[in-house]
């Protein structure tokens, strides 16, 4: 071992050169605990302390604590410069460009029931209906009683209603809002219902869950040939000028005359497809005058005031309008198919 304060010059200038040299941060560490770990030269000098003459002790101790001193604040400063220098190259390259466009969010639309049921409330306000609501957890007595149908007829059957426990069901039609739209008020009325209904039914046009609108209208003279107008009317202004009716007689309990109404089939334009099952047109809902009694049960003159009324699919309309060729793909709820409308 050479003179102690000789060495540690000689120390001092290597340590100073490491420690600058050292490229990043496990270097850095390196170069310090070489000096100052538990082995590093420095602290060996130290340690050798007490070994040394009385008069040496002095002079080198001090020398050797300012050393220290000053490598901890080499070290420190250096670390800073690499720290510096990383956060600088990462943020050089992790730039954020603000003029990038962003993420535009998904937009939804509404269903195509929807979008027929207000084109529907809003063309029959143009003709001065308003709207009426009913429960779909409906009476026996709305749903059929007061619509005459017979304790026995075979809408009341189990095949097609479904029943509530209490005795209520669940609507199977819109026509239980004209008993409760004209019950108790005086006529003229021009009245729609839209809304959900509900019938054991499944087939390619049927879905257990539906939706109908009711239209009607009761006033001194309201007649078949109005209905006729209002209907293809409605039918064009709905689904184009393309679209052609066909009325068949018919019967509900509620309506006398009745007929059933069709247009022409839109997914084929009348050729035939599995959807209209070949025959050119699909059904879209049933229409008459409204009968006596039914007028009577909600407290109305039939001799005085005499009206019409109609129901229809709503479902089967946003069908036939964008050629969807299958019911339950409205309310499947894929995004897939829905995004489309
Ligand atoms: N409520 C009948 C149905 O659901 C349709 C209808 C409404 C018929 C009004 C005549 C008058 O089939």
């Amino acid at each position: 071992m050479g003179e102690p304060v000789q060495d540690l010059a000689a120390l001092e200038a290597d340590a100073r050169e490491t420690i600058a040299a050292a490229a990043d941060l496990p270097a850095l560490q390196a170069a310090r605990a070489a000096l100052l770990g538990r082995k590093g030269s420095l602290s060996q000098i130290l340690r050798g302390l007490g070994g040394l003459p009385p008069e040496e002790r002095g002079r080198v101790g001090q020398a050797a604590n300012r050393l220290k001193g000053e490598v901890e604040a080499w070290v420190e400063a250096r670390r800073a410069s690499l720290e510096g220098a990383a956060r600088d190259r990462s943020l050089a390259e992790h730039q954020l460009d603000v003029s990038l466009p962003g993420d535009v969010a998904p937009r939804g639309h509404l269903h195509p029931t929807t979008q027929v049921e207000r084109e529907v409330v809003a063309f029959f306000a143009s003709l001065g209906f308003s709207v009426e609501t009913g429960p779909e957890v409906e009476t026996e007595y709305h749903n059929f009683e007061a619509l005459n149908f017979p304790d026995d007829h075979p809408a009341r059957d189990m095949q097609d209603t479904f029943f509530v426990e209490g005795g209520a069901v669940l609507r199977t039609h819109t026509s239980p809002v004209q008993i409760r739209a004209m019950s108790g008020r005086e006529p003229p009325f021009r009245f729609i219902a839209p809304g959900r209904v509900y019938r054991h039914d499944r087939s390619l046009r049927h879905f257990p869950m539906f939706h109908q609108v009711e239209g009607f209208m009761v006033d001194e003279r309201a007649s078949f040939a109005d209905l006729k107008g209002i209907l293809y009317a409605f039918a064009r202004h709905m689904m184009g000028e393309r679209v052609d009716l066909r009325f068949r007689a018919s019967f509900f309990p509620f309506t006398e005359p009745s007929a059933e109404m069709d247009f022409t089939c839109l997914v084929c334009d009348g050729a035939g497809c599995p959807t209209c099952s070949q025959s050119g047109w699909v059904e879209w809902g049933g229409c008459g005058m409204i009968h006596p009694n039914v007028l009577g049960h909600c407290g109305i003159d039939a001799e005085r005031w005499q009206g019409f009324a109609f129901g229809m699919g709503l479902d089967r309309a946003a069908m036939l309008r964008h050629g969807i060729p299958n019911i339950h793909l409205l309310f499947e709820g894929d995004l897939r198919v829905l995004e489309q409308f």
